[in-house]
């Protein structure tokens, strides 16, 4: 049996963040990177189109960056944990830089930024519309050479006593670790209509559970609102980004007319969870949603979305681009401290796996590949100086057949997405819970661990009886203060409301516990 200091699944921004802060504080540790697919190509990351946000600009400040996220949160961030984000994430920046990646750059020389909405300043740093698959490049390339990369699936994490001491790799292998760091991504692949690559289907939110993690928020799913709509066959829907808006695309229904003024003052420009249920009301209401972006140099300007909609079909040149809202990203996860730690010992999270309580109900625009860079880069500090105790007697976890079964995850698609989408009521949600229970056994038999990460979620979302952030809740409309707080699920326990206070001082201390 392989034993390693620390064990990192997942290599997109967050993975290999960790990796490359604890390779500069200790370099003398073993440490696995176990993906997927190779660093660079591995994750969400390289597939982000707008870039990262950052207070970088003259005009600009943490404290503003914070501002702005706490407003997008609805009430639900973690102040101390959005304040590490916006004043660390400068350095993370210049760290970027000093690596080379080639974030686009004004005639000046000084770093081109770009406004999304929602943000008071131009502070998205960016290359092209290509940003995630520079920044994966850059960081792919500085990975240190000692690391050892390890291609597989994790299918289990092995505990003894209450601590995590190693993983299982794709049903069979045993690895032992002192250290375990899920950076496995988010969950979009579980919904119909996404934007997430393969892989992102909320493994590392079961793995979590099942060793004894708390998951926090599960219900905050964040809608894009234009996603290209285009059958895909079990896959993802290419993202359109946001920044087409901001540069004055238009969404147009069948006649050709703007329709965005009609649900808010800033039309396209509204925030991201105002623009999608709007497309949702519109599709609702009979009408095709199109993005019309024939006066934008598209070509030039967005290189990857103009060859993701030629591969698709469209030419943005002459023709509007029918688009449909999708699930983007999960604000909800494991619950972890300001250092990536969660309660299990041994066992860390970050990334879109994680709930560091940054993004609150609803996250801003370009926020997450700054936290994978922020929360990345602490966890690999507060790792390297933690005790790293020689892993003996490792259990060997009972074998895991997979036997991959599309159509039941087909069918978990359809279900998530029609019960859990950003339009939700208790009607459709316990519907989702029934259907889903159908499908227990054969989900089970196929070694996937999308049965409980979907029920979680939909009991999560079942939990939460009012509308915030990304979703509405047809049945109750309001935000209601009664409600602000976070979702908590504590293996073994019902799920319950957790008070808006650090972890650490909180205790979780239960507000209402509410069996479902
Ligand atoms: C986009 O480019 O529209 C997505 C940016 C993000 O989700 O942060």
């Amino acid at each position: 049996m392989s034993h390693y200091d620390a064990l990192v699944i997942g290599a997109g921004v967050a993975g290999m963040s960790v990796v490359r802060s604890l390779y500069q504080q200790a370099p003398q540790l073993r440490v696995g990177l176990v993906t997927l697919l190779a660093p660079g190509q591995a994750g969400a990351t390289p597939w982000a189109q707008g870039g990262v946000a950052v207070a970088w600009g003259q005009d600009d400040s943490p404290q503003l960056h914070t501002q702005d996220t706490l407003a997008a949160g609805a009430g639900l961030c973690r102040s101390e944990a959005v304040e590490v984000l916006t004043q660390e994430g400068p350095r993370r920046i210049q760290e970027l830089l000093d690596i080379g990646t080639a974030f686009d750059r004004r005639p000046d020389g000084q770093l081109e930024l770009t406004r999304e909405a929602a943000h008071q300043r131009r502070r998205v740093v960016h290359a092209g519309d290509a940003s995630g698959r520079e920044l994966a490049r850059a960081l792919a390339q500085s990975l240190p050479s000692g690391l050892e990369l390890i291609y597989g699936q994790v299918t289990r994490l092995i505990t003894r006593g209450s601590r995590v001491v190693g993983v299982q790799l794709d049903g069979q292998r045993t690895l032992a670790a002192s250290h375990v760091v899920l950076a496995s991504g988010g969950v979009g692949q579980l919904f119909a209509a996404t934007t997430n690559p393969v892989g992102a289907d909320g493994t590392g939110l079961a793995l979590a559970f099942e060793a004894g993690a708390n998951l926090r928020d599960l219900e905050f799913v964040q809608f894009h609102p234009t996603a290209l709509a285009v059958s895909t066959h079990g896959d993802n829907l290419p993202l359109l980004t946001e920044a087409l808006r901001g540069e004055g695309a238009r969404l147009v229904d069948e006649t050709g007319q703007p329709f965005m003024g009609q649900y808010h003052p800033d039309a396209e420009l509204a925030p991201r969870d105002v623009v999608a249920f709007a497309l949702w009301q519109h599709r609702q209401a009979g009408h095709q949603t199109l993005l019309d972006a024939r006066d934008l140099p598209v070509a030039q300007r967005f290189a990857q979305v103009h060859q993701l909609c030629l591969a698709a079909g469209f030419d943005p040149a002459t023709q509007p681009l029918p688009v449909t809202p999708a699930v983007h990203y999960h604000m909800g996860g494991v619950e972890v401290d300001l250092w990536g730690r969660t309660q299990v010992s041994g066992l860390w999270a970050c990334g879109e796996v994680s709930s560091t309580g940054v993004h609150g109900a609803n996250r801003l625009a370009s926020n997450s590949l700054l936290e994978g860079l922020v929360y990345g880069h602490r966890l690999g500090e507060a790792l390297a100086n933690a005790p790293f105790k020689a892993v003996c007697r490792v259990p060997e976890a009972a074998p895991v057949a997979l036997r991959p079964d599309p159509l039941a995850m087909a069918r978990v698609r359809e279900i998530l997405w029609s019960g859990m989408g950003l339009a939700r009521s208790s009607q459709g949600l316990e519907k989702a819970a029934i259907s889903l229970d159908r499908l227990r056994t054969r989900l089970q038999e196929s070694g996937s661990s999308a049965y409980t990460v979907a029920n979680l979620m939909l009991r999560s979302a079942a939990f939460r009886q009012e509308s915030r952030g990304a979703h509405r809740r047809l049945d109750y409309p309001q935000t209601s203060p009664a409600w602000a707080g976070h979702t908590l699920v504590v293996p073994g326990q019902a799920i319950a409301m957790q008070a808006l206070q650090p972890m650490a001082e909180s205790q979780h201390q239960e507000l209402l516990a509410r069996s479902l």
